[in-house]
């Protein structure tokens, strides 16, 4: 099994296991509510550590390793806290061509984290992805919402990432 990382981060008294726990009670009685319960708690904590799936469980009934099998097969979970931006990097076959591979190094070097990693302070998250549908601008990446293009010189991606940093320690 993946180490699941910030699983001992929230105590069992924070206010937020009771609001699940209200969730969980409100579907009493009706079947198969494993998929909105792991959507309602990832809507509650953000993502779904372990010791949320733990919970889940007894509450449910469902043992964990299947919650577990669930929640890693679908993309929408996530089993570790989001940074508060995320830095998606084109890894498609028109942007690979164009140095892609590249921009994802420096944007690595430039956050000191790795593809699919989040910043120590919390702030970005890191993701190589696929195609994201600009193809004719390639090397992109998107920072949130923002599209970034033809970023053949690659010097320039820290400049981008420090707007974000400032922006983010307001
Ligand atoms: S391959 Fe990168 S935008 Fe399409």
């Amino acid at each position: 099994m993946q180490q699941v990382s910030g699983d001992l981060s929230i105590p069992l008294d924070d206010p937020r296991f009771e609001k699940l726990d209200s969730y969980i009670d409100s579907l009493s009685g009706i079947d198969g509510i494993t998929m909105p319960v792991l959507q309602e708690a990832q809507n509650i904590f953000g993502y779904l550590p372990l010791e949320v799936q733990k919970f889940i469980s007894e509450k449910i009934k469902v043992p964990v390793a299947e919650l577990y099998g669930v929640s890693t097969f679908y993309s929408q979970f996530n089993l570790t806290p989001k940074g508060k931006h995320k830095v998606s990097v084109c890894l498609g076959t028109a942007c690979y061509v164009k140095g892609a591979q590249a921009v994802l190094d420096k944007c690595a070097e430039a956050l000191e984290v790795e593809a699919g990693g989040t910043t120590s302070d919390g702030l970005f998250t890191l993701e190589a992805t696929r195609c994201l549908g600009c193809c004719g601008l390639a090397p992109v990446m998107m920072i949130d919402d923002d599209v970034y293009a033809q970023l053949e010189d690659v010097s320039g991606i820290p400049a981008i990432i420090e707007k974000y940093k400032k922006q983010g320690a307001q």
